[in-house]
């Protein structure tokens, strides 16, 4: 039997910080609303850096705690929303900044949930015996399509990228990856930007920004966030108290409460670095991940869940133990 495990986090977060009064330039907003709503206080945006850029910081870094060589990794899965191309992919530029053998590479669009859903492929791509090591990411620069006049949108996000190496095991450590979607509800969390319609006519074509119904994302978060941790623990015939920690996709502090209050699972139990970060679609999970593990909160022998949600909508969950 083949199982997997993770063997090395990195992540990077762009320099420039922008606070929630730093917005004010462009909102009206103040602190107060923003980080009684959403718990955010700052975050983080490029200035020139592009999503490889970001990517590749962070693939450095996990290369390196994971103690290979870049020669080992045999996939490399980008999950992102905001590629610097249609093509090639991040993963195919970042293949190339990292000197990578000629191995299958490609990216992944499932929004804030991008990350459980390279997890879910590579972990079973590599359980079915054809890959050994993969290199996976979450990347994003959403601040790039972001409108800065919305300030029911701007508020939300920031800039970063995370990664991790994840290899073949006798050990079963990542014990079980889920996701799923509901392409029926698209409206809520869209951004449309797919080229030009009728190109001949429309020889221009107007760059969209991101679009949001807050309160519906919010209950369908609020909702799926102890769903798929309880889908979870019924196919591992677990309960909540086997778990030592939740790792949730950190869109709004107000989310993982309510989801903890309904789980009635400790807040002490749910990371959080949403106030310095805000946002960060796909990077979100493997930043939080990353950050968890390098500051000694999650431990060798740690068993967790770590649950996203996003535009699509998509969803999914994993269960780790470390
Ligand atoms: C976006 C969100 C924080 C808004 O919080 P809310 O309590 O639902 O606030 P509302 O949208 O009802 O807005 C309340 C008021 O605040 C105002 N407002 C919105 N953004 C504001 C801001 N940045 N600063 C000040 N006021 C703001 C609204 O215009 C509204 O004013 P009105 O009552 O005069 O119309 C919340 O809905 C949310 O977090 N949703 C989920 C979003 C998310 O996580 N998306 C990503 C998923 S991956």
């Amino acid at each position: 039997m083949i199982y997997t495990k993770i063997i090395g986090t990195g992540s990077y977060v762009p320099k420039k910080m922008m606070t929630n009064d730093d917005l004010k330039e462009f909102v009206d907003t103040n602190d107060e609303w923003i980080y009684s709503r959403t718990g955010i206080k700052e975050r983080h945006i490029v200035t020139d850096e592009e999503t490889v850029d970001l990517a590749e910081k962070a693939s450095l870094i996990a290369i390196e705690d994971a103690g290979i060589k870049p020669e080992d990794i045999d996939l490399v899965i980008v999950a992102t929303v905001t590629p610097d191309n249609y093509f090639p992919g991040v993963s195919q530029l970042l293949q190339a900044r990292l000197n990578l053998r000629e191995v299958m590479t490609f990216d992944v669009n499932a929004a804030c949930s991008g990350f459980l859903y390279v997890l879910n492929i590579a972990d079973k791509m590599i359980k079915s015996g054809a890959y050994d090591t993969a290199l996976i990411i979450g990347a994003e620069t959403l601040t790039r399509l972001t409108d800065w006049r919305d300030r029911n949108t701007c508020v939300l996000f920031g800039d970063a990228a995370g990664a991790m190496i994840i290899t073949k095991s006798d050990t079963n450590n990542i014990k079980d990856v889920i996701c799923g979607s509901r392409g029926d509800v698209d409206d809520l969390l869209i951004c449309k930007n797919v080229g030009i319609k009728d190109p001949v006519v429309n020889a221009v074509g107007m760059q969209d920004h991101i679009h949001m119904k807050g309160s519906e994302v919010f209950k369908f978060a609020t909702r799926i966030l102890p769903k798929t941790v309880n889908d979870l623990l019924d196919r591992n015939n677990m309960v909540l108290d086997d778990l030592d920690y939740i790792v949730a996709h950190q869109a709004n502090e107000r989310i993982i409460s309510k989801a903890a209050k309904d789980l009635k699972f400790s807040m002490d139990k749910m990371f959080l670095n949403i106030s310095h970060y805000g946002n960060t679609s796909a990077a979100s999970v493997p930043l939080a991940i990353d950050q968890a593990i390098k500051s000694n909160y999650l431990k060798k022998g740690d068993k967790f869940i770590t649950v996203a949600f996003g535009g699509g909508l998509t969803w999914g969950g994993a269960l780790i133990e470390l």
